[in-house]
């Protein structure tokens, strides 16, 4: 095992859309575990849109990171030194932990990782917290009913795409909104969709939606915001639900929008629009992962992930998923893992 750990931290926060200043790539020296922690080689990190408001002094729906930190996030990797009964040296397990070759994880916090089940990558997707948020996000707020008509915006990424399979395995007409031709593809040809709308080539999005979703919209899963939202609340059917996940379109605004305000088209559908937060589920977090898996093995959830090669482009990864750069789950590749 090599003595020195290469790890990311926060250079200086943005300014509206961030860049490659705002990160540092720094030596130090591998740690040694504290009583009840383990230390894991890093194979794979997540970078996630919700990261962009950790780069901010203020609130946001995830603690700030400060000026100098070490990032941190999901992580897949193998022990290789446990100071705790509960994991081994040479087991998988994922947590919260740094962007780095080596990080701490405390060994109550961890989850073993089965790679009989998915690759190891799928625990930060599908598996792991977006596929939950999909999961409750979708079932417990959105609470489609079979026969009704779910559109999902963000629909190619990590939550969105596991939320459109769900609606389908709940027997819901599914429409989704992406950015490319090989996304909206790749979402009516492998992953069930009714219909797909790049919303990149289309001018009307009201008109598309129309044509999508001709009986209207009864659930409405929203990773986005911006004028997909505004267009999507314009169809909104008797008793609408809005479930309220990311507003990545909004993520860079120093300010907020303002304009025509929607809140009117919500007064005839009586529609109701929930925030939701997936950490506000965690002590049913059991329950979503086993029926995830279940999914998975059962051949009934497909997942995807793209893969950034080397640590040294994590900064990339996490700028690419403001491009659009992703579909399915974005993560990075750390280390060579099997
Ligand atoms: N509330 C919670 O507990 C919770 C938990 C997890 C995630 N989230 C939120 O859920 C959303 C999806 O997260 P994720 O991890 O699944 O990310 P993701 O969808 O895998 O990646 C982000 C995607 O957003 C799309 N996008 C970026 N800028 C956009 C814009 N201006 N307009 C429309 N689409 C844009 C891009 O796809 P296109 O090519 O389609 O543009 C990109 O691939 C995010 O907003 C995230 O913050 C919330």
């Amino acid at each position: 095992m090599q003595e020195t750990t290469r790890q990311w931290h926060l250079a200086e926060r943005p300014q509206g859309e961030p860049d490659a200043s705002c990160f540092e790539l720094a030596e130090s020296d591998v740690p040694e575990p504290a009583p009840g922690e383990l230390l894991v080689r890093v194979n794979y990190l997540s970078v996630d849109p919700y990261m962009r408001g950790r780069m901010n002094a203020g609130e946001s729906y995830a603690e700030p990171w400060g000026v100098g930190d070490v990032l941190n996030g999901g992580v897949v990797g193998e022990v290789v030194d446990s100071a705790s009964e509960r994991f081994s040296e040479g087991e998988l397990v994922t947590g919260e932990g740094n962007w780095a070759d080596y990080t701490l994880l405390d060994a109550d916090d961890v989850a073993p990782v089965d790679p009989a089940v998915a690759d190891q990558p799928a625990y930060l997707g599908a598996l792991g917290m977006p596929g939950r948020t999909a999961y409750f996000g979708l079932l417990e707020v959105g609470t489609p009913k079979p026969g009704e008509t779910v559109v999902v915006s963000g629909a190619a990424g990590a939550v969105g795409s596991v939320v459109g399979q769900i609606a389908a395995l709940n027997g819901c007409r599914v429409v989704g909104f992406a950015g490319s031709e090989e996304k909206t593809e790749w979402l009516t040809g492998e992953l069930g969709y009714d219909a797909a709308i790049n919303y990149e080539t289309t001018d009307d999005y009201g008109a598309a939606l129309a044509t999508a979703a001709p009986g209207g919209v009864d659930v409405y899963f929203d990773n986005v915001g911006g004028p997909i939202t505004d267009a999507v609340f314009r169809e909104l059917n008797l008793d609408a639900r809005v479930a309220v996940c990311g507003q990545i379109a909004h993520y860079n605004d120093e300010t907020m929008p303002t304009g025509p305000r929607k809140l009117p088209q919500l007064i005839v559908p009586r529609a109701t629009v929930r925030g939701l937060l997936v950490s506000d589920f965690v002590t049913r977090f059991g329950e979503a992962n086993e029926q995830l898996a279940a999914w998975v093995d059962a051949g009934d959830l497909v997942h995807r992930e793209t893969v950034v090669d080397g640590l040294e482009r994590a900064p990339d990864a996490f700028l690419g998923l403001f491009a659009g750069d992703n579909i399915g789950k974005q993560v990075v590749k750390v280390a060579d893992a099997a």
